[in-house]
């Protein structure tokens, strides 16, 4: 196995501890049912939903990476900080950087940094693994967002983005579907429906990111490599459904995307 850093581009790099048996595997019709089941109880149960989601996430970044533990991770826009304690619960050194303090709820965990993730106040390189869950369509810039990533994270290294796309039956989060019918009329639906007003408005905190154009723009960079392109949640086909354009934009629901730090 090459030592730290000495990954390269184009060499896919071997998985820490025993590789043979920790390749990823399409996960399965249950794992796929009991995130859905947690995903309808998210308003009444947040707890169970995102340590669910947050141990999911965890086995997924091992299963391309290995154990975490011992490694430098950074969630980016980790809201609440259920990943952070997730990754920090296996080992890792892992540290949450979030813009917003109402995301954060009562009890972030330690050391957690405010901070933009176009503007990580740390030097280039510095993490092993770096984690974005559902961030992505809520920056005006992805692109730049991602160099952000990319910068922060070694050569070799690892970076899991995941997002939920535009014209995914839940890319209008709390007024989907009906985004499908023009956001602006799914969002006074959702006011009059709940009598308060939507979290999310396009344009400002939702952007209509789209699958194709993404995948495109992420292959043409220099900084990363695509490990895997995938639908984070879908029990078959995960791989399969993203290859397939228009498909995609409707079916992947969420895309995750599996990077390797390029060397600089
Ligand atoms: C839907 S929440 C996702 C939270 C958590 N990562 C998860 O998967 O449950 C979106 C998060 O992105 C954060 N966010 C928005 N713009 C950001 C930016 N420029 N840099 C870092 N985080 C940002 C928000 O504050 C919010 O916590």
């Amino acid at each position: 196995m090459p030592a730290r850093g000495g990954w390269s581009r184009g060499s896919p790099r071997p998985l820490r501890g025993d590789a043979s048996s920790r390749r990823f595997k399409d996960p399965s019709v249950r794992r796929s049912l009991a995130l859905f089941r947690a995903f309808l109880h998210e308003q009444d149960d947040p707890e169970a939903c995102y340590s669910l989601l947050a141990r999911d996430a965890v086995d997924q970044v091992e299963a391309y990476d290995g154990s975490v533990a011992g490694r430098i991770v950074l969630d980016v826009g980790g809201g609440n900080g259920y990943f952070t304690e997730e990754f920090r619960r296996r080992g890792a050194h892992a540290y949450l950087f979030e813009p917003d303090v109402t995301e954060l709820g009562g009890k972030p965990p330690d050391s957690t940094v405010i901070a933009d993730g176009y503007l990580l106040p740390l030097s280039d390189g510095v993490a092993d693994v770096t984690f974005s869950s559902n961030v992505l369509e809520h920056v005006a810039d992805p692109q730049t967002f991602l160099s952000e990533l990319a910068r922060v994270t070694r050569p070799g290294g690892l970076i899991y983005v995941s997002f939920t796309n535009w014209l995914s039956p839940w890319g209008g989060h709390e007024w989907a579907p009906w985004h499908y019918f023009g956001a602006e009329r799914a969002r006074a639906r959702y006011r009059r429906r709940t009598g308060k007003p939507a979290k999310h408005t396009l344009g400002e905190n939702l952007f209509a990111v789209h699958i194709g154009a993404t995948l495109r723009q992420v292959r043409a960079r220099d900084d990363v490599m695509v490990v895997s392109a995938r639908s984070r949640y879908w029990p078959f086909l995960a791989e399969t459904v993203v290859k397939a354009p228009g498909i995609r934009e409707l079916a992947t629901w969420n895309l995750l995307l599996i990077l390797r730090r390029c060397p600089p």
